[in-house]
């Protein structure tokens, strides 16, 4: 952890500044992963504003704080400009508008649409009549892929190493992840991103709460049978202050959004900073926090949860280059 003091003067008075944590995002800067890539990525700074005269419709049917933001923030940092859908009584899905109709109208107003909708079926439904790509920003229970690919970020970012397939049995690191994949939409994206990258992964433990949910319904049809089939090593676990000492991961999430509210989940399990966690290990959590999630972390180096959303800018900025690129390559109505 690095650590500084500044003295400065003003007139007689005496100001000192001393780093009270760790360097959350100095730490976390993907220096070291760069220089473990083998890809050409010329093409994500060949031009620096690559979006400049799109235009982004970014909808979103559901609350947000990270994903609007960063998808808008990317989205500018990029060149573009973009329109924001914030709050679903404001649409015309208030006066019963179909998914398929405002479809048709996203096509005339921008190049591409981020969507959030409670309703897992409106981004299928949306795909029958749009022109333009559509990015899921997380559709009811079911998915959050970009989630995932910050989650995957972040853990590429603290073990540059990771990303490459022939890395040693001994290297290959434990992951717990504390929450219901059936129920979770992140969790269920994250699941299905391991299941392309098993090779750096020795086993997932997930952790529930069996007072709140019977284990024979923490995971919907064919998921477990998928992780199964991509060759990862799953546990279930009850107990988790058991496994903490164990876990070179521990990914925690508590809440679910189901419709117009949402579910809590394992509110049994909190973490604070007196838990004893493996030297060295990381926490990742989606965020929003819950009471699962205590403060008291947040000055530890056990802190990849802001490194996590902060790096979500940069991996939705790679995304929306090279889809944008695509889009203006294979389809002829942009
Ligand atoms: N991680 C995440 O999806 O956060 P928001 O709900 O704030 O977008």
């Amino acid at each position: 952890m690095g650590s500084y003091k500044v003295k400065t003067l003003y007139k007689d008075k005496s100001f000192s500044f001393s780093r009270i944590g760790p360097d959350i995002y100095g730490s976390t800067h993907p220096q070291n992963l760069l220089s473990e890539i083998k890809e050409r990525a010329e093409f994500l700074y060949s031009h620096n504003s690559p979006l400049k005269g799109k235009i982004l419709i970014n909808a979103f049917y559901e609350p947000s704080t990270r994903t609007r933001l960063s998808f808008d923030s990317a989205w500018h940092r990029l060149g573009g400009d973009s329109i924001n859908i914030t709050d679903k009584s404001s649409t015309g899905i208030a006066k019963g508008e179909t998914h398929l109709d405002i479809a048709h109208m996203f096509n005339n107003y921008g190049d591409c649409v981020v969507l959030r909708e409670s309703d897992n079926e409106a981004i299928f439904e949306m795909t029958k009549s749009l022109r333009i790509p559509i990015i899921n920003a997380g559709n009811g229970i079911d998915e959050h892929p970009t989630q995932a690919m910050s989650d995957l970020y972040t853990i590429f970012k603290w073990r540059p190493h990771l990303v490459n397939k022939s890395i040693d049995d001994s290297e290959k690191i434990t992951i717990g992840i504390i929450g219901v994949p059936s129920r979770m939409r992140t969790v269920r994206s994250l699941l299905k991103l391991f299941c392309k990258f098993p090779y750096f992964i020795k086993k997932i433990i997930v952790i529930y709460d069996d007072k709140s949910i019977d284990q024979n319904d923490l995971f919907d049809e064919g998921q477990l049978e998928q992780l199964i089939e991509s060759d990862l090593k799953i546990e279930l676990e009850t107990d988790m202050q058991k496994v903490l000492p164990s876990l070179d991961v521990t990914y925690i999430n508590a809440i679910a959004w189901v419709g117009e509210n949402y579910e809590v989940h394992g509110s049994s399990f909190k973490l604070h900073s007196e838990l004893p966690f493996k030297k060295d290990s990381i926490i990742l959590h989606p965020l929003a926090r819950g009471s699962e999630l205590s403060t008291s972390l947040d000055q530890t180096s056990k802190n990849w949860y802001f490194a996590q959303s902060r790096g979500a800018v940069f991996v939705r900025m790679a995304l929306l280059t090279c889809l944008m690129d695509r889009t203006t390559r294979v389809m002829d109505v942009v």
